[in-house]
């Protein structure tokens, strides 16, 4: 939506080519919200995350009291996620509700091994939950967080962005609404300019990008409520111990195979946990990050100590490309 009001660049009266001024945008973001939205209800499907916080706190900046934020708590957040995404939202003077739907995306996740076939799977509940709110609360538009770049890999088929509908030819009234996206012309680092001016704190402005469908993309093959623990507690060891890198993401991916290592002097078959953390601009393109040795060592006793079924910590060196960031 409001295409023409979210340039990158501008051209001034002169001709000029100006660089991209969060200001303006929201002045004319607003104005367009305004027009298309007018009286209606809305409502926002926050994750807490730079890109949905800015895109809330924007359509509440144009529609006021007319927007109730929604957290779906999924099952899949990180450790404390649900708290400080609600906490955020009241403290901004934005309606919040918690939608508790954890039983029934793990319902939807069993059986299903391959990632596009898990991200269609959250994608449908995501939009059928979001259905069921939005019928509840009667409203007519719902506001989400899409950047540039999830609509351009959603197009070319690198991946299918729970986010990114219309772009796939799926028509989102199917699920009951129409859909607003202010920030869907714009690239990661002016997503955060944006946040900045809209007075975002700067946990949500400066936030990890960390993708919708969550820890789900970080768990191979079936995703099931013991997996997802354990992969939650290794992206916690991992966040806690990289915070001052300043890297782009850090994050744990728990793998599907299993391998042999020793515990408490007994040989057993456990998981794998393979950790990465890469350097980027806007997640188009990514560099893994040479991290001191001390620290990958510090991430590796840690998640092999503290994690009982956990028996080796990889790293990932992979670029992007070849690889993606994620690895489902
Ligand atoms: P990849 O793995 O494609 O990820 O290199 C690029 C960036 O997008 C995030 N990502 C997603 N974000 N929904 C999201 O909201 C998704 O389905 C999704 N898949 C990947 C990823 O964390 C990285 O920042």
């Amino acid at each position: 939506m409001v295409s023409g009001t979210s340039r990158l660049l501008e051209i001034d009266a002169y001709g000029e080519v100006e660089m991209f001024s969060a200001a303006r945008f929201i002045q004319n973001a607003l104005i367009e919200i305004r027009k298309i939205v007018g009286e209606s209800r809305v409502i926002s499907a926050c994750s807490g995350g730079v890109d949905s916080t800015a895109a809330t706190v924007l359509v509440h900046k144009a529609v006021g009291g007319n927007l109730v934020a929604v957290f779906i708590d999924d099952g899949l957040r990180r450790e404390g996620e649900p708290e400080f995404v609600m906490k955020t939202l009241r403290n901004l003077d934005i309606r919040a509700r918690l939608v508790d739907a954890k039983e029934e995306f793990f319902d939807t996740f069993k059986g299903k091994t391959d990632a596009e076939e898990k991200r269609k799977a959250f994608r449908d509940k995501f939009y059928r939950t979001l259905g069921k709110v939005s019928a509840e609360e009667k409203i007519e538009f719902i506001v989400q967080g899409t950047i540039r770049a999830d609509v351009i890999e959603t197009v070319k088929g690198i991946k299918s962005q729970h986010n990114v509908l219309e772009q796939i030819g799926i028509n989102p009234e199917i699920y009951g609404y129409r859909i607003l996206e202010p920030l869907r012309e714009l690239f990661k680092p002016d997503v955060r300019k944006v946040a900045r001016e809209l007075g975002l704190p700067k946990e949500v402005s400066e936030r990890m990008p960390f993708p919708g469908p969550a820890l789900s993309l970080r768990v191979l093959g079936e995703v099931t409520p013991d997996k997802i623990s354990i992969v939650r507690e290794a992206t916690r060891i991992v966040e806690e111990e990289t915070k001052e890198l300043g890297t782009f993401q850090n994050f744990a991916v728990l793998h599907n195979d299993k391998a042999t290592g020793i515990k408490k002097g007994r040989r057993v078959y456990g998981n794998i946990i393979t950790v990465r953390i890469v350097e980027s601009e806007d997640a188009v393109t990514a560099k893994a990050k040479q991290v001191p040795y001390s620290i990958l060592m510090r991430i590796c006793e840690r998640i092999t100590g503290e994690i009982p079924s956990i028996v080796r910590c990889l790293y990932d060196i992979t670029d992007k490309p070849p690889g993606t960031i994620e690895f489902e």
